[in-house]
């Protein structure tokens, strides 16, 4: 290991900048002692632009270097992510919602759902699947939009492209829905099909920034993303979706993750097991 790396967990006043650079620019905060977690991240970036030391890059990064930014955050985010996870928002999705907004009460000339930190796509892609199932059961009145972002350039481009090897495949997804939903490029690549791709637009937003041009939502996923926050930019996040809902719009969380200090704004709805939020 270089002396640079070796030094970071020593080197307290540039680790703190670094974290403070995370914080301010996504949110993300790291805790002083996981200061291995950014050596094993950022090492071969620093490489990459022949940085020596943490100070280096925090220079360069206040230069206002935008792909050098662009990588530091690909690098320090958390991508983990799989098919139809926790189950209970997508039956949720299918036996509850989808049946409201195709049934004569339901007004609006489109849904309009939000996979808020949407990873690598499996998230807005599930829900897409959904869609094109009960499309195929019980026939679809509604056109439904699935909004899908992240922060991450890189891994909004994995999701854009719809292509998944065969470890991505494995985490959730049924033998029937691969066959139906994918196209099999070669013996360890599938595609998503495009009549789910359909579903879905991808854009590039970061949570800590401004909402308003997104328009309003029947629901928003934000799911295992809080977790990465300070209770003060979770609340802040949550208090800006809510204005994001349409009445009585939902609100769906990572099943370890709080309202923080929104809870006055939303009321439950148990799923059993599970929560979804309900806008006041
Ligand atoms: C663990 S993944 C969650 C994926 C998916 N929602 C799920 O539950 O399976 C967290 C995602 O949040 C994204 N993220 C982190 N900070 C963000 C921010 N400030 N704005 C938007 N996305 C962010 C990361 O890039 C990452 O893809």
């Amino acid at each position: 290991m270089s002396k640079s790396l070796r030094n970071i967990a020593e080197d307290c006043i540039d680790f703190k900048a670094f974290r403070d650079y995370l914080k301010n620019a996504s949110g993300i905060t790291i805790t002083p002692n996981k200061a291995y977690l950014v050596t094993a991240r950022i090492r071969n970036i620093m490489a990459e632009y022949q940085l020596v030391d943490l100070s280096e890059l925090i220079k360069e990064l206040n230069k206002n270097n935008k792909s050098l930014h662009q990588k530091v955050i690909d690098a320090m985010t958390t991508n983990e992510t799989f098919w139809f996870r926790d189950e209970y928002p997508y039956q949720y999705f299918y036996k509850q919602l989808i049946p409201t907004w195709n049934g004569p009460d339901y007004k609006d000339s489109s849904v309009r759902v939000w996979s808020a930190a949407c990873s690598s796509g499996q998230e807005p892609y599930s829900l897409g699947i959904l869609c094109e199932e009960y499309k195929a059961q019980h026939g679809l009145r509604k056109r439904i939009e699935i909004l899908a972002t992240d922060l991450s350039s890189h891994i909004l481009d994995r999701a854009k492209s719809g292509v998944y090897d065969k470890l991505s495949i494995g985490r959730g997804l049924s033998d029937k829905r691969l066959q139906q939903f994918f196209l099999s490029d070669c013996e360890n690549q599938w595609t998503v099909r495009p009549e789910i791709k359909k579903y879905i637009q991808f854009r590039s937003i970061n949570l800590l920034e401004s909402y308003s041009s997104l328009g309003k939502f029947d629901i928003i996923f934000c799911r295992n993303v809080l977790i990465y926050f300070t209770k003060e930019t979770k609340s802040d996040i949550l208090i800006r979706m809510h204005r994001c809902l349409k009445p009585n719009g939902l609100l769906c969380l990572g099943s370890s993750e709080g309202l923080a200090g929104a809870s006055s704004l939303f009321s439950m709805i148990h799923c059993k097991p599970g929560i979804i939020y309900q806008a006041k």
